[in-house]
């Protein structure tokens, strides 16, 4: 079978620190996870970064950092994994789903700007796949609205629009390490911003509320343990050094898919010389007339694992149920889309005459 994904990272490559590790018997707050942040800071240009257990809790801790409470509004991008929108459910605020482009899968500002109220208290900005395109003219609507700007980065680390990287566009930043993403720590995520206002409120909220006064821990706030253990961050630290060839190799193996398919009408998703662009995901919209579960299982059948590209949250039984409003271009690409593996060594020739054979 050849599998979706590959994770760019082998046991040969920590086990010298993972010794280390084990014989100093120190696994939680020690130098990798202080090393790992501070290379997060400097990677994406970034001021300030804090790691999370995932991007799950990375956001639910933006939107708490911004005061979201319940009865709010937050305008989230529609095509997006169900953890987007919800981060605001979970604290009672109202997720507000934005219709995305057909061709970059992300967010529409003309849909943005229709859809903020005076109940919106915030956006998240799905970077779709990994792609930036097109954040920094959401931001610019952001600040005309004086609203503040999460970027749902969960699969865009390595990626940049006009030369910035994601991670120091928008207000704050959430970041993903699952299995999935082109970087992994098991499970894990950060935070990334700018602005020192917002360091006081993380450095408390993820210390249990506690500050530190004279050795003393004094809890001057409820608060949580989001925390990424030692042997975790050792695994960040080595990807975080070869991510930018990682993306490179992506994106020539993303070429050669592009080549191969767009003869047979797949349309791959669309980016821009504006952006670099992780390839966190490559995905595909099928021809029309193509039936794409189908497809995914034809291709199964043939040894080849792929998937759809992502969901429409407001078509998800729960969303829809509460909401009733279904994204009419988040709709199509969730019933339109699949993803196929890329990473170094997959047989793109197999996969795309396997294909041809199907069309
Ligand atoms: C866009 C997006 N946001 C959030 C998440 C949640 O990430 P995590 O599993 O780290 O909580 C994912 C996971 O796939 C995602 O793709």
């Amino acid at each position: 079978m050849i599998k979706l994904i590959k994770p760019y990272i082998s046991f040969e490559e920590v086990q010298d620190e993972f010794k280390e590790i084990f014989e100093s018997g120190w696994f939680t707050k020690g130098k990798f996870v202080e090393e790992f942040r501070e290379e997060i800071e400097v990677y994406t240009g970034a001021k300030h970064a804090y790691l999370a257990t995932s991007a799950t809790t990375a956001l639910t801790m933006a939107l708490k950092a911004l005061d979201i409470k319940a009865g709010d509004e937050v305008i989230v991008s529609d095509f997006s994994f169900p953890a987007t929108a919800n981060v605001v459910e979970d604290l009672g605020a109202i997720p507000i789903f934005a219709d995305v482009s057909l061709e970059t899968f992300n967010m529409l500002a003309d849909d943005l700007e229709r859809k903020i109220t005076s109940k919106t208290k915030a956006v998240i900005f799905v970077d779709a796949l990994g792609s930036p395109i097109g954040i920094h003219e959401i931001k610019k609507i952001c600040e005309k609205h004086h609203l503040p700007l999460i970027e749902d980065g969960a699969c865009a680390l390595g990626s940049s629009e006009f030369g910035i990287r994601c991670g120091n566009i928008a207000d704050i930043t959430c970041f993903s390490f699952h299995p999935r993403k082109l970087l992994t720590t098991g499970e894990g995520g950060a935070i990334t911003f700018n602005d020192a206002k917002f360091v006081p409120f993380f450095d408390v909220k993820l210390n249990h509320g506690a500050v530190v006064n004279e050795g003393k821990f004094d809890f001057v706030d409820y608060g949580y343990n989001y925390r990424v253990p030692e042997l975790q961050c050792v695994m960040g630290i080595k990807q975080l050094k070869k991510l930018d060839d990682i993306v490179k190799s992506r994106n020539i193996i993303r070429d050669a898919y592009t080549k191969a398919l767009t003869p047979l009408g797949f349309t791959v998703q669309k980016v821009s010389d504006d952006i670099v662009y992780n390839v966190q995901s490559l995905v595909f919209k099928v021809p029309d007339g193509i039936d794409r579960d189908e497809l995914v299982k034809f291709l199964k059948e043939n040894g080849i694992e792929t998937t759809i590209g992502t969901y429409c949250l407001s078509g998800t039984t729960y969303y829809r149920n509460k909401y009733n409003s279904v994204q009419a271009n988040a709709y199509y690409l969730e019933a339109n889309t699949i993803t196929f593996p890329c990473y170094d060594g997959v047989n793109v020739k197999y996969i795309t005459d396997t294909i041809s054979l199907y069309s």
